[in-house]
């Protein structure tokens, strides 16, 4: 497969970053506009150093700013930077010059309450304009965002207010989902009660009759009477612009923390060189603002690069399987960014939705989130790319922010490798005890030394930090597997650790067996990933219920109870789609539960070396 015109030389561009590492950022962060000059590109350390860096050190920079005045100096003032498509069928586009004023209305209103640079807002909003405003406007006064996806639960909402000492939320009442109403105002006061740190909740009011308690305030009201003027914030390069939680190993998710300079200044060069955004461009990337994509290329990346993009709420085939296509025809998308899963979703739908719309402007589309399987893209260049369109995939991580694998669109496409590393990504794949793996053998895929674009430590937690960086393995330890071909494309196979990956969202084993532990009948639960058609994996749960091992109805009954409790208290994207009762689970001498066991026996398969186990 081969497509797309030659835009950036892979080699080429490859090169001028070896040749000279400090002069490729140089020249990258010459691309945005600074208030103060750097002193010093980088400061970097490998895992001797814990995996300490800095960049564009002594440089005053604002995120917001970047997005906004400087695509209006540029005169792009009366261009249309976003085009909503919300749930209930209402469309609203914004020139840069209008997000600039409701942006600046936002950011006039956080400072009203008291909100300034360092402060942490929590952000528990779907994908609308007040969303994506709410998130630039605590950019622009140097606020720290924290977004926390409008379908999480109250105990994962309440934990990240908890972790990030917020001292405000802005929510919305309610966000839909294939045309139901779920109530997020609820989910809120249930994560705030007793937490009294949180001195005002600021809601935007969907569902006219939402009532409003004591520390609520109507974000209408509030936001309406500001001035549309607020200079951004003369943000240092190294000051954090937002945190996002992401899920790990132990049970609490960590706060991934970025920061204005490095991440601003790697966001806008891979959109334009890597997503290889034009000016005249629509894009449009199907996540949300609750996850990474969401933040580096809807809220920030298009804005950037200055070019317009679509922003649709709702389900990609909701109210019906041609909605994604009649949106490409209606607002002649160029280039598209979603997930494996959307597109396994498209050919269970078949070709037929696609063919009665006109998809010929779409120029890409790049996939990331989870392995990218070859019948999907294969179908996907037959069905979205008969115009010509490439399909790619690229992979990255919440702690990278931007892609640190990917195939370009002018490169031939490999399916089942994600791409070649980024110039300026340093990648080894070696053995559990440091060696590099021959090409062909699966080994850790680890990165060998910092980028401007990655999280510079864990929000409270900075030995967490640290621990992604392993003096034996001698790098970042991204905790994936990876293969790499003589050509240098690499494959990335799946996770090393106890992460699943379900549609494209990381959830940790241990959040959601100690979501199960909170409910009175359980004693013990031991979580896997399965393979699953359409999501890549599902999630099924093994439990020691209370008293005597449960059968018949009393086993479906708790099963279907337990579904309902992780629904209730993390959210549906973690809830096991299957629970079986056990009277106990197997461990090693040391008391560790071994999970692979599990897995291996419901899949029928060969557990591997079981000497270590207990029983
Ligand atoms: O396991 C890898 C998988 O998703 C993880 C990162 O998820 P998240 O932090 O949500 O960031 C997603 C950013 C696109 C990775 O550690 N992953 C991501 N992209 C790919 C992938 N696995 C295989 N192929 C990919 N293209």
């Amino acid at each position: 497969m081969r497509a797309g015109a030659l835009v950036v030389d892979y080699d080429e561009w490859h090169r001028s970053w070896s040749r000279d590492p400090d002069g490729f950022w140089d020249a990258a962060a010459r691309e945005l506009t600074w208030f103060e000059p750097w002193s010093r590109v980088s400061e970097v350390g490998g895992p001797e150093q814990g995996g300490a860096h800095r960049w564009f050190a002594g440089g005053k920079i604002n995120l917001s700013y970047n997005c906004l005045e400087r695509n209006i100096e540029r005169g792009f003032g009366e261009r249309v930077a976003l085009h909503f498509e919300l749930e209930r069928g209402e469309a609203r586009s914004f020139t840069y010059a209008e997000v600039l004023s409701e942006v600046s209305r936002i950011a006039n209103c956080l400072k009203s309450f008291g909100i300034a640079k360092g402060d942490r807002v929590i952000v528990y909003m779907p994908l609308t304009p007040q969303g994506i405003f709410t998130m630039q406007a605590c950019a622009r006064i140097g606020a720290i965002h924290s977004v926390v996806y409008a379908g999480m639960g109250p105990d994962a909402l309440r934990h990240r207010i908890e972790d990030a000492g917020a001292r405000m939320v802005v929510c919305a009442d309610a966000t839909y989902r294939r045309g139901k109403v779920v109530d997020l105002l609820a989910i809120v006061d249930r994560a705030i009660d007793g937490l009294s740190v949180v001195e005002n909740v600021l809601v935007h009011r969907r569902e006219a009759a939402a009532p409003l308690g004591t520390r609520h305030r109507d974000f209408e009201n509030c936001v309406r009477p500001q001035s549309p003027v607020c200079p951004a914030e003369h943000t240092d390069a190294e000051d954090p612009a937002f945190i996002l939680y992401t899920s790990g190993t132990s049970g609490k998710p960590k706060g991934v923390v970025h920061v204005h300079g490095g991440y601003g200044v790697g966001v806008h060069l891979l959109m334009r060189h890597y997503y290889d955004t034009r000016e005249n461009d629509v894009w449009w990337s199907t996540s949300d603002i609750g996850w990474i994509v969401g933040h580096s290329y809807i809220c920030y990346g298009p804005m950037l690069a200055g070019c317009t993009q679509v922003v649709r709420e709702g389900a990609p085939d909701w109210p019906d399987a041609g909605v994604v296509w009649s949106l490409i025809g209606k607002y002649r998308v160029t280039t598209m960014f979603t997930a494996p899963t959307a597109v396994r979703m498209f050919m269970r739908s078949g070709p037929g939705p696609i063919e009665t719309h006109d998809i010929s402007s779409l120029r890409v589309l790049y996939c990331a989130g989870e392995p990218f399987n070859p019948e999907a893209q294969e179908w996907a260049v037959r069905h979205l790319g008969k115009h010509g369109a490439a399909v790619v995939d690229n992979y990255w991580q919440t702690e990278i922010a931007s892609p640190m694998i990917g195939t370009f669109a002018a490169m031939t496409v490999r399916p089942g490798f994600a791409g070649k590393a980024i110039p300026g990504v340093e990648l080894a794949i070696v053995t559990p005890d440091g060696r590099e793996v021959p090409d062909g053998h699966g080994g850790l895929l680890i990165m060998k030394r910092p980028v401007p674009y990655m999280m510079r430590t864990i929000w409270g937690d900075p030995a967490r930090y640290q621990s992604y960086w392993s003096k034996t393995l001698g790098g970042y330890v991204t905790g994936d597997i990876a293969v790499r071909d003589a050509e240098g494309y690499i494959a990335v196979l799946g996770r090393s650790d106890d992460v699943l990956n379900v549609a494209g969202h990381r959830i940790g084993t241990a959040e959601v067996e100690s979501a199960l532990l909170t409910h009175p009948a359980v004693v013990e639960s031991a979580v896997v990933g399965l393979p699953d058609p359409l999501r890549g994996e599902c999630i099924m749960a093994f439990v020691v219920a209370k008293g005597p091992e449960p059968a018949g109805d009393a086993a479906a009954g708790l099963e279907a109870a337990l579904i309902a409790h992780v629904r209730d208290t993390l959210g549906p994207i973690a809830q096991p789609s299957k629970v079986a009762f056990v009277a106990s689970l197997p461990k090693t001498r040391s008391g560790k539960i071994v999970r692979r066991l599990l897995k291996a026996r419901e899949l029928g398969q060969d557990a591997g070396d079981i000497s270590t186990l207990e029983d």
